[in-house]
């Protein structure tokens, strides 16, 4: 998925740091999940995982990724019109594939709240979907909403199919990265008509559980061997620039739709964030202090945590500088002085570019000895001394 931060490019070296440092154990916590790709990792390498975000759409994907243990059987559908027969002389996994299908092929277009507020179709004339796949996104939101109050489907089924829609909705948006803007444009890919596919759920390991609360409260309360903390690094609120997506995962669960509707507001019709608005993006001091509002949260994370192990990502072009984050690390866990050489690795990668469609005329200060577009992921590593595990 297109997503500030997403860690899929570098979950081998997150991996490889991890071992290195010693950094393993039986559970993790990824506290900022996001995407979920780093806890999706872990889960594979048999740790059982406790993600967390404060988005829907990530704790959707969470559910859908994450928790599951087996695979979910559709079962209650077998009997619903129009989709037995897609589910017919399937088992196992392919049981998805056949609901997917269903989905793509058989469900009614309706013009719903993305038809009306994401699409030109709509009064606002906002263009992050073409009409059609509006509609099309609208109709299989009506299906998931049926089904979960006729009750035939179940909670970890919704997850899954919602997850889907969500990341087919994402490739064919007419954006250039984030949701902070549509193009005035429409791109190739926002042409394609909307297609599910199947998630590849992993059923490893067991008791993994995903969550939706504010990072600093959450860790207060789990322990685990590892704790991966992975927080915004710079100004964009994800609940500003990824606010279409949060309405596609709450959409088909809302009790009075139209006035969560009549809530949205703005050019690119935002949903009032006040309460996922994040500290972590804030450069200015806090309340009587020297520290940044992003500095104080990240302390207070770190102090307050009871993971044994802590690895840290931060991209260098974050509000926090490198000598920031280690004195808070070792200051807050009473440790001696950072160790760069044992603690730190620096990792080379391409930039996020949420313009890269525009080509190459936007510029961006090139660092000596740099490539275009190269830019530096930071992982630290700090340890807790004293705390058990289980
Ligand atoms: C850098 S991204 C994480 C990316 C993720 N590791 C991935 O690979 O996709 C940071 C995430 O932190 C979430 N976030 C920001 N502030 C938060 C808070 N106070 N509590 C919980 N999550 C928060 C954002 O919604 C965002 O998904």
């Amino acid at each position: 998925m297109r997503y500030i931060g997403n860690k899929t490019r570098l979950l081998g070296d997150i991996e490889a740091f991890a071992e290195d440092m010693g950094a393993t154990g039986r559970s993790v916590l990824d506290v900022f999940a996001g995407t979920a790709a780093v806890a999706r990792r872990f889960k594979e390498r048999g740790y059982r995982v406790y993600s967390n975000d404060n988005m829907m759409y990530s704790y959707v994907l969470q559910k859908a990724y994450v928790e599951p243990t087996r695979v979910p059987a559709f079962l209650g559908l077998r009997k619903v019109r129009g989709v037995g027969k897609f589910l017919k002389s399937r088992s196992g996994s392919s049981r998805i594939d056949g609901v997917v299908e269903y989905l793509n092929r058989e469900v009614q277009q309706v013009e719903g709240i993305v038809f009306r507020q994401f699409t030109p179709g709509g009064l606002s004339g906002r263009q992050f979907f073409t009409p059609e796949n509006g509609r099309r996104i609208d109709g299989i939101l009506e299906s998931l909403r049926v089904w979960r109050r006729r009750k035939v489907l179940r909670q970890a089924e919704y997850f899954v199919l919602l997850a889907s829609l969500i990341e087919a909705a994402d490739r064919v948006a007419n954006i250039s990265g984030v949701y902070g803007a549509y193009l005035k444009h429409w791109d190739v890919s926002a042409k394609k008509p909307l297609a599910l596919r199947s998630p590849e759920i992993s059923t490893r390991g067991r008791g993994h559980r995903a969550y939706r609360e504010d990072a600093n409260r959450l860790v207060r309360r789990i322990k685990a061997d590892v704790l991966y903390v992975d927080p915004p690094y710079n100004r964009r609120q994800y609940a500003a620039n990824y606010h279409v997506l949060e309405v596609l995962a709450e959409a088909a669960d809302v009790k009075d739709l139209d006035a969560y509707e009549a809530r949205l507001y703005g050019k690119t019709g935002l949903k009032p964030y006040d309460e996922q608005r994040s500290e972590y993006c804030l450069r200015q001091r806090g309340e009587d202090s020297r520290l940044s509002r992003c500095e104080i949260a990240f302390r207070d994370l770190i102090r307050s945590s009871r993971c044994r192990h802590i690895i840290v990502s931060y991209n260098e072009e974050g509000i926090l500088s490198l000598e920031t984050i280690a004195r808070a690390l070792s200051e807050e866990l009473g440790n001696p002085a950072f160790d760069f050489d044992r603690q730190f690795r620096e990792i080379r990668y391409r930039r996020f570019r949420s313009d890269a469609h525009r080509g190459p005329g936007r510029s961006y200060r090139v660092l000596e000895g740099r490539r275009r577009d190269e830019i530096h992921e930071w992982l630290f590593y700090a340890r807790r001394h004293g705390t058990g595990s289980r």
